[in-house]
């Protein structure tokens, strides 16, 4: 398991670097954040939050795990739909943050092969919120509203766990009204 970077931090503020190509240790990583990103019940991960500058994320909005490397977005909606934003680098924030409805996004996956992508939901939101960490944006940076967060967990019914808004990376609600 890695660490997660806490903000402010330098690594977190900078731009990381495309691969050439896929490779063993660019896999285990993505490997190592995918489990990271787990354990902290987010829904995305750059490779950033855990300090490395390589331009590395994994995604799972509840479809299964993506590992993508050099995810680029190619095509962006004109139309932006305003959702609410936590993010796992910044405990206790949240923000209401305006992102593009629908992306394309380009990728390399981990077999060296190349993917598009065409998001909506709380996928292109994602695709957002993680591309900018590999740039070194924070969500902070755009939302037009940031709050804390009451430290109140909820108790979800179904196993007893508490669960806590401020674990997410990516949206809660994200237009889904
Ligand atoms: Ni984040």
């Amino acid at each position: 398991m890695l660490e997660i970077v806490i903000h402010p931090n330098d690594v977190l503020r900078r731009k990381a670097e495309p691969l050439r190509k896929p490779n063993l240790s660019a896999r285990r990583l993505l490997d190592e954040m995918a489990e990271t990103m787990y354990a902290a019940h987010g829904v995305g991960l750059a490779a950033n939050q855990v300090g490395s500058l390589r331009r590395l994320v994994v995604i799972d909005v509840g479809d299964g795990l993506i590992k993508l490397i050099n995810p680029e977005i190619v095509r962006r909606d004109d139309e932006m739909v305003e959702g609410v934003e936590g993010c796992l680098s910044i405990p206790g924030l949240q923000g209401k943050v305006p992102r593009h409805k629908t992306v394309q996004m380009r990728a390399t996956l981990p077999n060296g092969r190349t993917e598009w992508f065409d998001a909506e939901g709380l996928f292109a939101v994602a695709i957002q919120h993680e591309i900018d960490h590999l740039d070194g944006v924070l969500f902070i940076d755009r939302a037009t509203e940031v709050w804390e967060i009451v430290d109140e967990p909820e108790t979800d019914e179904a196993d007893g766990e508490a669960v806590s808004a401020e674990d997410m990376d990516a949206p809660q609600d994200v237009g889904a009204k």
